[in-house]
């Protein structure tokens, strides 16, 4: 198995938790009021999460008391708000069908809630590491399909001005201020060292927005070129030639994209499901080994088409295909900032159509998973509370034996 995130297990924990829960709504708002709603709570974690980055950022040891609590206070707060998206989210439903939002959007909501619990019982460097990882959820929804361009926060904000550029990118891309975003990272690509792990963020990062939220290839080729200047640059060897090799796969897939006839506004749901299964596969045609990066262009547009796909409202075993195609085009993207986590996909799968043969598949994926997440130097240990989910959801996926008491919402 390959490289897989520090702190996979802890997410493991987060997401279990929402595997068999469901989401109700009562609608009483009109569809004006609710998207006034929905942006009104978009803009209240815009403003938490600006507050938490500057305290993030602060590393002096004075004031630390002070501003621990700060972040533990809109930790708690932004746990509040991220948990009524999903309801917010379900009534826009006009606005945007697609139904993975609501597991964005919980999932965003735990992870906060979680933060905030550490700082409660006294471990705030592990609150502040969770904390960390929320402004990836934001991206990780915004980047889901083209969108506007957001204007709450301004890269010139004196507040913002002292952060890092790593980290002003990342609140930027957070709040969809995805021009400015880019221009940071782009400037990042130029100043610091090729190869460091900030300079392998803002290029996958850059990359990500300029094919699903801005869909334009000639801005993605000019990253790829860049990467492929700066593989020449850096010292040879094995890693400057590994990222010559991704980064003319990636150039290679941005062509094909250009290439291709764009979809039409009013393509057939069919139609855009077989464009994503072709990406998928030229993705897999891509990678060398299972956490290669090489098919990363292929398999970002694939889940961008998927999440489109999603919007048409597919039902039953169509939207637990696409779901679980969702869930396997995800796990080579881990690496990348917002990545969605495969596992929410696949547990939504098998609940959306239980007891068939797609929810069989969805369930291995998920186990898969699982088991990859807790494996260690220590061998295999899932927690007694993660085995009791995973026959939850094991008997939901097998054949009926007459018991209907199933959900079938997301
Ligand atoms: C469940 C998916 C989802 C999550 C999670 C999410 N957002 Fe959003 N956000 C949206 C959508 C959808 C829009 C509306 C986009 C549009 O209008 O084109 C939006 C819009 C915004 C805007 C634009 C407001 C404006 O007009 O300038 C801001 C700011 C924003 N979100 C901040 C955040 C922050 C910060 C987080 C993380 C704490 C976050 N969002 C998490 C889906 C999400």
């Amino acid at each position: 198995m390959g490289f897989r995130k520090s702190g996979s297990v802890i997410r493991w924990i987060q997401v279990s938790i929402l595997v068999l829960s469901s989401v109700s709504a009562d609608a009483a708002q009109t569809p004006s009021e609710e998207k006034q709603a929905w942006t009104a709570r978009m803009r209240m974690m815009a403003e938490l999460v600006r507050s938490l980055q500057v305290d993030l950022a602060d590393r002096s040891t004075s004031g630390e008391k002070e501003r621990n609590q700060r972040l533990a206070s809109h930790a708690a707060k932004l746990a509040k708000i991220a948990h009524e998206v999903p309801e917010a989210g379900l009534q826009a439903r006009a606005a945007d069908p697609d139904p993975t939002l609501r597991l964005l959007g919980a999932s965003l909501s735990q992870e906060a809630e979680r933060a905030s619990r550490a700082f409660a019982s006294g471990h705030p460097s592990y609150a502040k590491h969770l904390l960390n990882a929320v402004t990836g959820l934001c991206m990780g929804c915004h980047t889901q399909a083209p969108g506007r361009e957001g204007s709450l926060i301004s890269e010139k904000d004196a507040t913002i001005q002292g952060l890092e550029p790593a980290d002003r990118a990342r609140l930027l891309a957070a709040t969809r201020r995805f021009d400015a975003a880019v221009g940071e990272y782009r400037e990042i690509l130029k100043t610091s060292p090729a190869r460091s792990a900030t300079w392998e963020e803002a290029l996958r990062s850059a990359l990500a927005i300029e094919i699903r939220v801005k869909e334009d290839p000639a801005a993605a080729a000019a990253l790829a070129d860049q990467a492929v200047r700066s593989s020449q640059a850096v010292e040879s060897g094995a890693a400057a030639s590994s990222l010559k090799v991704r980064a003319q796969a990636w150039k290679r897939g941005i062509a094909e994209w250009n290439a291709e006839k764009p979809l039409a506004e009013s393509a057939p749901a069919e139609t855009i499901l077989k464009s994503a299964e072709k990406w998928a596969k030229k993705g897999d045609q891509a990678q060398a080994y299972p956490m290669d990066q090489s098919g990363m262009v292929a398999y970002l547009r694939s889940a961008g088409l998927l999440h489109r796909y999603l919007r048409t409202r597919p039902e039953g075993e169509s939207l637990a295909k696409a779901l679980a195609l969702l869930a396997r085009v995800q796990i080579p993207l881990a690496e990348l900032p917002g990545a969605e986590l495969p596992q929410l996909y696949y547990s939504a799968c098998v609940r959306v159509a239980p007891h068939t043969k797609v929810a069989r598949d969805c369930y291995q994926g998920y186990e898969a998973e699982v088991r990859a997440g807790f494996t260690g130097s220590a061998g295999t240990d899932i927690p007694e509370e993660e085995m009791q989910r995973l026959k939850q959801l094991r008997d939901l996926a097998q054949p009926d034996a007459g018991v209907s008491s199933t959900k079938k919402r997301i």
